[in-house]
């Protein structure tokens, strides 16, 4: 049995100069998406390798098994992995998805436009089964709760709406009740954060008392403050006329529209001498009345017409009427009817 020994060795020692004579293949250069984890640094001639893809890609061509041949280099391979691709994604109603592949480990982002939420992931990814890690989110409009109601004010609606919620974009209508006037913006809107636009408020406008007009007086007497849309009325004395609003109003800066102004009447103090028509010697003319009179001449013996209107408590004469005329004196009224027109 002793002998047995040395010659194992010879034997050993023969078959170790004989690879050591070939060469070693280095690690196989792997090419996109193949599965070098089971892979050595070092192959011997003669040493033979499964190429295979790594998970989420799929393998195509052959052949796949390389051999290290005896000069240190490996047989080719026309293995190529192709990365899985997943369904072409569906862009979500009222929201955008940026990508820029759809391949294994490729992402997604989602993401709603104003005034929509987003219901589910915001990033997806293409999984190595070829399937997207979760389905496409949704995109779900926003809600605002009821607006909040100013005090002393109401809100008008757009629409109609059933429950406690309104949607983005709609808006409300504020008013407040006078005396109340609205300070701020009259349009609130439900805004893209689920928010109500900032409420205006309603503020309490009074009015100083009203005073009275020169020969016209207030229906009544008020002394206190008014507010705001509160009305007060006028009217003149006896042969005056109004000029202007019958009413007045309380207005939002808390002064008061215009008021009228009573215009006097016309008492003209024309005499007997003068023939006039239409109009009683004492009567007085209203403001904007037209005072008939007829001019004589007294050459031919005749009279004509001629107009004058009250303006205001002043008439215009007519130059007929302020000469002296000698003709016309000697004649009364009576008898001057019976004077032809000229
Ligand atoms: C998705 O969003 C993340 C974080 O903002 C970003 O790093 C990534 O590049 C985005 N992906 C794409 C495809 O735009
Ligand atoms: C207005 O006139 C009336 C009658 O002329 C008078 O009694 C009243 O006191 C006046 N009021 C004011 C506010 O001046
Ligand atoms: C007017 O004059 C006529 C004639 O001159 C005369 O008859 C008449 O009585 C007079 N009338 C008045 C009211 O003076």
């Amino acid at each position: 049995m002793v002998p047995t020994l040395p010659l194992l060795l010879l034997c050993q020692l023969a078959l170790y100069t004989a690879v050591a004579s070939k060469k070693d293949c280095g690690r196989p250069l792997l090419g996109d998406g193949m599965d070098g984890k089971a892979l050595h640094m070092v192959y011997s001639p003669g040493d033979k390798v499964v190429l295979s893809c790594n998970n989420g890609y799929t393998p195509t061509g052959n052949p796949r098994t390389i051999v290290c041949s005896a000069s240190g280099v490996w047989t080719p391979s026309k293995l190529k992995c192709l990365a899985k691709s997943c369904s072409f994604p569906q862009n979500p109603d009222h929201g955008e998805m940026v990508f820029e592949d759809i391949t294994y480990q490729s992402t997604i982002n989602f993401t709603c436009h104003d005034g929509y939420t987003i219901q589910g992931a915001s990033t997806i990814e293409c999984l190595a089964n070829g399937e997207w890690s979760e389905p496409p989110p949704k995109c779900l409009p926003l809600h605002c709760g009821m607006p909040p109601i100013p005090a002393h004010g109401r809100i008008v609606y757009d629409g109609l709406y059933y429950g406690n919620t309104i949607v983005f974009g709609s808006g409300v209508t504020y008013e407040c009740r006078p005396p109340f006037v609205l300070v701020g913006r009259e349009r609130g809107t439900c805004s893209y954060n689920g928010e109500w636009t900032e409420p205006p408020k309603c503020k309490l406008v009074t009015c100083p008392p009203p005073t009275n007009i020169t020969n016209g007086y207030m229906t009544s007497d008020v002394i206190w403050e008014l507010g705001y849309k509160d009305t007060v009325r006028y009217g003149c004395n006896l042969h005056y006329v109004l000029d202007g609003p019958v009413e007045i109003e309380c207005l939002k800066t808390g002064t008061w529209s215009n008021k009228p102004v009573c215009r006097a009447p016309c008492s003209i103090e024309l005499t007997e001498t003068h023939y006039i028509r239409n109009t009683h010697l004492t009567d007085k003319t209203p403001h904007n009345g037209i005072i008939n009179v007829h001019c004589i001449n007294k050459n031919a013996k005749c009279r004509y017409a001629v107009q004058s209107q009250c303006i205001d408590g002043e008439a215009h004469i007519p130059e007929c009427l302020k000469e002296t005329n000698d003709f016309v004196k000697t004649f009364n009224s009576t008898y001057q009817l019976e004077i032809t027109i000229c």
